[in-house]
């Protein structure tokens, strides 16, 4: 029942800058956080100060038995202001990077990981062509002082993310942003107005897929003719869809709108595409249907279903470049259910190796217990728990057993838990 991965298989861990460093205050969605009405069920606030502890975070990673770290650099520190590019802020990730290399942790980079520069939404977000020229200007800066240090790098964290939600009918068509006061409230308060505020997740799906595609493409540009020598590639949101009789037509159009641009644009230049699956959508011939009676709903409402990631590598292979599982977990409070997960997603990961999928790599969302947007600390998906007053880390059983999974590159589901 051992099955051993190929060489140089990466097995890492994942987190975001907002979600666990802190204080991202020039930062769109620390606005959105602290506007009046806010939905956001509490503010990121501290997060899990990795900020100060990413020493400490990166050094439990190595100790877990994980060869690579998954984070992200954040925009609105190394670009607080348009043109005004922050050499310290530069330094502290080269700091980051240089403690992953120390620890013999491969740094897999990503520079948008949802949160933007205030200036950025205030001034057309995801909605303007000018975020994509602004946003590949930053990778350039960015990789111009680390770009030595990079083992990886993601351009866009779920690029299609937008687009999924719109096409699953869990935002409307045209974007949330007009629907909710709380999001005027904040553009007033940075001095723009509705029409040209717009940050990555409440902007017009459509409008932001196709400019997140073009800020892709530029990006890799501007990563590929900088320093350093790694691959470069875009995270996509890929739930298994799933159709049930009569659903195809629903399915496919979900596909096509969602994945196959960016699976597309991977095909034409990217190195990987970096595959980020949690559950499935089922499909019927009038759309997405709600979870299926019978099958568990997680805190996130959607299916307990660890399965999804066969289906989504096996698409996302027709893109034919090499993928990476770039996220993959489980938000509960109930690390045995998170074990079982992770036991089922392992194993659909290896019958899609033994079927030729070229798979590289796979990272654990997330290392640590974090802020999840909307959802505030409520959600756990850490391997790592995190006590909220004390910033303690404390491993859960799921950390051990990956990590001995990544040490000995093989994966023998009876022994997993
Ligand atoms: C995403 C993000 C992560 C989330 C994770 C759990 O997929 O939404 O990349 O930031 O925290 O997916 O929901």
């Amino acid at each position: 029942m051992r099955f051993d991965f190929p060489n140089g298989f990466r097995w890492g861990a994942a987190t975001a800058a907002h979600q666990v460093e802190g204080n991202n205050v020039a930062s769109d969605f620390w606005l959105l956080e602290h506007a009046p009405g806010t939905l956001f069920a509490e503010p990121s606030g501290d997060a899990c100060d990795q900020l100060h502890r990413y020493r400490d975070d990166v050094a439990l990673l190595a100790r877990l038995g994980f060869g690579s770290y998954r984070l992200s650099i954040e925009w609105a520190r190394i670009e607080p202001e348009e043109g005004c590019f922050s050499r310290a802020a530069l330094e502290h990730y080269r700091r980051v990077l240089a403690c992953c290399h120390e620890h013999g942790v491969a740094p897999c980079v990503t520079f948008h990981h949802f949160t933007s520069p205030r200036w950025v939404t205030a001034d057309g977000g995801w909605e303007s062509e000018r975020t994509a020229s602004r946003f590949a200007r930053y990778c350039e800066r960015a990789v111009a002082h680390l770009g030595d240090l990079v083992s990886i790098a993601c351009t866009i964290n779920e690029a299609n993310l937008p687009a999924s939600l719109a096409l699953t009918g869990t935002v409307p068509r045209e974007g949330a942003k007009r629907r909710l006061p709380f999001v005027a409230e904040a553009a007033r308060r940075c001095g723009s107005d509705l029409e040209r505020f717009s940050p990555f997740l409440l902007s017009d799906p459509f409008r932001t897929r196709d400019v997140m595609l073009l800020a892709h493409r530029q990006a890799r540009e501007a990563l590929k003719s900088g320093r350093g020598d790694f691959p470069v590639g875009v995270t996509l949101a890929m739930q298994d869809l799933v159709a049930v009789p009569g659903g195809e037509v629903k399915r496919d159009e979900a596909r096509r709108e969602s994945f196959d641009p960016f699976l597309d644009a991977a095909a034409e230049g990217d190195d990987f595409v970096g595959v980020q699956t949690y559950s499935r959508t089922r499909f019927g011939p009038a759309g997405a249907l709600p979870p299926e009676p019978g099958v568990p709903v997680l805190a996130l409402g959607y299916e307990y279903w660890p399965q999804a990631l066969e289906g989504t590598l096996r698409y996302a292979a027709r893109a034919g470049v090499p993928l990476y599982v770039t996220e993959n977990g489980i938000g509960t409070d109930d690390d045995a259910q998170r074990i079982a997960y992770y036991r089922e997603a392992l194993s659909a990961l290896v019958r899609c190796l033994q079927d030729g999928v070229d798979v590289r790599g796979y990272w654990a969302w997330s290392l640590l217990d974090n802020y999840e947007w909307l959802h505030g600390y409520r959600p756990r998906f850490g391997l790592v728990a995190v006590d909220r007053e004390t910033q303690a880390r404390t491993p859960k059983p799921s950390a051990a057993l990956l990590g001995r999974v990544a040490r000995e590159n093989a994966f023998d589901p009876d022994a997993f838990g």
